[in-house]
């Protein structure tokens, strides 16, 4: 089997720059499942679908191609060919996202797009639901965590880097909102594998997160 690495938590924990980083380390492709949930609300936003109604928008993700480049800065990401990763960042996508991430069959039609990024030499993949339900064969599974204020800090300082101006108040606000939903729904709620390894990134740099995660690696090796 193509070794695969899943780091899972909330949002704002760190998940995304230490999965490129350890992506980097190993040579591996990365997959960031987030960017497919919000390519997949954006598209149906763009479609006018109605948000919370689930066959509304399992209608408009019949038209969705969405694409992704490995790029510095996290992940392109294209909709039928348009750039559109300044748009795929925004809390208003990133809203829409945790509410169309609550549709079983929304997260069953985005199943087999996330699973293909499984190519040799390797993956890391990040998200929610990378080690209980994507990949639950995982090489090495890791939960990361940290505060509510810390991750809010950080996405601060994350949307400020790409020009988006927001308050601590809106965003402690919309943390602890999307931290409830996608904690307390049905399908794949937010929660650790029983086999996960859990780090609290709330006091510790990235280098340091992602040396953890290098020292507890297995040996990878590629099953015929
Ligand atoms: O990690 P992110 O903030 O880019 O994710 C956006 C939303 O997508 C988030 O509210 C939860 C959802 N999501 C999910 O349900 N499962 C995943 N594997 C990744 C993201």
């Amino acid at each position: 089997m193509i070794p695969v690495i899943t780091i899972d938590g909330p949002s704002g924990a760190g998940k995304g720059t230490v999965a490129q980083n350890l992506a980097d380390h190993l040579g591996f492709h990365l997959l960031d499942s987030g960017a497919v949930y919000r390519a997949a609300a954006l598209h149906a936003l763009n479609c006018q679908a109605t948000i919370d109604d689930e066959s509304s928008v399992m209608a408009a993700l019949e038209s969705l191609k969405a694409t992704f480049q490995p790029d510095p800065d996290g992940v392109k990401a294209y909709l039928n060919g348009r750039d559109v990763t300044h748009h795929l960042r925004l809390e208003t996508t990133a809203s829409a996202a945790s509410k169309v991430a609550v549709m079983s069959s929304v997260r069953a039609s985005l199943l087999d797009e996330q699973r293909s990024f499984r190519q040799l030499p390797g993956l890391v993949a990040d998200g929610r639901d990378m080690g209980t339900v994507v990949f639950p064969d995982a090489s090495l599974k890791v939960f990361l965590s940290a505060s509510v204020e810390v991750r809010a800090l950080r996405r601060a300082k994350q949307l400020k880097d790409k020009g988006i101006e927001t308050t601590m108040a809106s965003l402690l606000q919309e943390i602890g909102a999307r931290d409830e939903r996608d904690s307390s729904r049905e399908h794949s709620p937010l929660v650790a594998a029983h086999d996960a390894l859990i780090i609290d990134s709330s006091d510790l740099s990235i280098r340091a997160v992602v040396a953890k995660i290098v020292s507890a690696l297995p040996m990878l090796t590629v099953a015929e």
